[in-house]
C-alpha cells in the first residue's frame, strides 16, 4: 500500500492560498470561509498549522463579520450564513483566538435563526436545513452559549427527519443522505441525545456504502466517492458501529486518490484534486488512526486537542 505524502498535501493546501487568481479561487469565492477551514483543519492534522501566520487570516476571518448582526458571510463584503458562521468560529478555535469575538453577539445572530418548531434557517431567507440544525448546535456549543436555543426542541425537530431505514434528511421526509446524517448524528451527539439514533438500523445503513473498491458512496446506487469516508466515517464512530466497514480496504483507496506528484486528494482515482477531497481523505484517515495524524473529534470536525482546549481549559 502507498503512504500519505503528507509533505505534498501542506504544500498544496498553502498554494492555493498564494494562487488567489486561480480558475479554482475564482468558482470557490463565495466558499472562501469555509475553503479556509477545510485547508487549515487539514494542515493541523497533519501538524502544520504554522505554515500559516495566524496574523494574516484572524484578519481576514474578521473582516467577513457583518458587526451589524453578528453573523459571517463566506468572503469579504458578502451575506451571513450560519455555513460561514461555524466556519469561522472553527477556524479562531483551531488558532485559539475565540477572545476576538463578541460571543454575545454571534451566539445571539445563531440563536436568532431557530424556529418554533425548533428547526433552524441558514439565514434570513429562511431555507430549513437539518445542516443548520448541525452549524448552530456545533458553534453554540464551541461559544458556551447552548443554552441561548430551545435544544430539546431543536433535538426533536432533527429527530423528525430521521427515516424508516434509520437514516436522516434535510427536512422531515427527505431522503436519507450520509452528508445529512453527519449533521443529525453530529447534532445529536453534541446535545447529548444519541440515545435518540438507532443504532444498529442506522450502522447497517452506513456500512453497506462500502463499495466493492473500498470506498464509501453517499447513498445506495452512488459511486465511492472520498468526500463519504467523512460523512460515512463520523457518523459510524459516533454511534460505535465503525468496525462494520473493511479499514484497510477504504484506506487503500483513500491513498489512491493522492496526487503523488503535486499533493492533494481527489474524490475517485485518477480525478483533478480539490482542498475539500483533500481535507475529507486527511480526516478519514485520522477517523481511522492513520499513524502520525493528530485525531479528529468526529463530531465538532476539529482536532481533538483544539476540542479539549476549548471544554476543559482550567
Ligand atoms: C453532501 O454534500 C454533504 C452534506 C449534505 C453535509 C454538509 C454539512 C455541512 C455543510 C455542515 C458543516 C460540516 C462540517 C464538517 C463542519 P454534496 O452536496 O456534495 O452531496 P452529493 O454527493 O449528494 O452531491
Ligand atoms: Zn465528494
Amino acid at each position: 500500500m502507498g503512504e500519505l505524502e503528507s509533505e505534498k498535501h501542506v504544500k498544496y493546501i498553502v498554494s492555493i492560498e498564494k494562487k488567489k487568481d486561480s480558475f479554482e479561487a475564482l468558482v470557490m469565492e463565495h466558499l472562501r470561509l469555509n475553503g479556509a477551514y477545510w485547508g487549515l483543519t487539514t494542515l493541523d492534522l497533519l501538524h502544520k498549522i504554522s505554515a500559516v501566520d495566524p496574523e494574516e487570516v484572524i484578519p481576514w476571518v474578521m473582516k467577513c463579520y457583518d458587526e451589524d448582526c453578528g453573523g459571517f458571510g463566506g468572503n469579504i463584503g458578502h451575506d451571513p450564513h450560519l455555513l460561514y458562521t461555524l466556519s469561522a468560529v472553527q477556524i479562531l478555535a483551531l488558532f485559539d483566538r475565540i477572545d476576538v469575538l463578541d460571543v454575545e453577539k454571534v451566539s445571539g445572530y445563531v440563536a436568532g435563526l431557530q424556529n418554533e418548531d425548533g428547526s433552524f434557517t441558514g439565514d434570513i431567507w429562511g431555507e430549513i436545513d437539518t445542516r443548520f440544525s448541525y452549524c448552530a448546535i456545533c458553534c453554540l456549543s464551541i461559544l458556551h452559549s447552548l443554552d441561548k436555543i430551545n435544544v430539546d426542541k431543536a433535538v426533536n425537530f432533527i429527530v423528525s427527519c430521521k427515516n424508516l431505514d434509520g437514516g436522516f434528511g434535510s427536512i422531515p421526509g427527505g431522503e436519507s443522505h450520509a452528508g445529512q446524517i453527519f449533521c443529525c448524528v453530529g447534532a445529536l451527539a453534541i446535545a447529548g441525545s444519541l440515545h435518540r439514533v438507532d443504532r444498529d438500523l442506522l450502522g447497517w445503513w452506513l456500512c453497506e456504502r462500502q463499495c466493492k473498491d473500498g470506498g464509501l458512496n453517499g447513498r445506495p446506487e452512488k459511486l465511492a466517492d472520498v468526500c463519504y469516508s467523512w460523512w460515512v466515517l463520523s457518523s459510524l464512530i459516533m454511534i460505535d458501529r465503525v468496525h462494520w466497514i473493511d479499514k484497510n480496504k477504504l484506506t487503500k483507496f483513500i491513498l489512491n486518490c493522492q496526487d503523488k506528484e503535486n499533493g492533494g486528494i481527489s474524490d475517485r482515482p485518477d480525478n483533478a484534486v480539490d482542498v475539500f477531497h483533500t481535507y475529507f481523505g486527511v480526516a478519514g484517515l485520522s477517523l481511522m488512526e492513520y499513524p502520525g495524524l493528530k485525531t479528529i473529534d468526529p463530531a465538532y470536525a476539529l482536532p481533538v486537542d483544539v476540542v479539549n482546549r476549548i471544554f476543559f481549559r482550567k
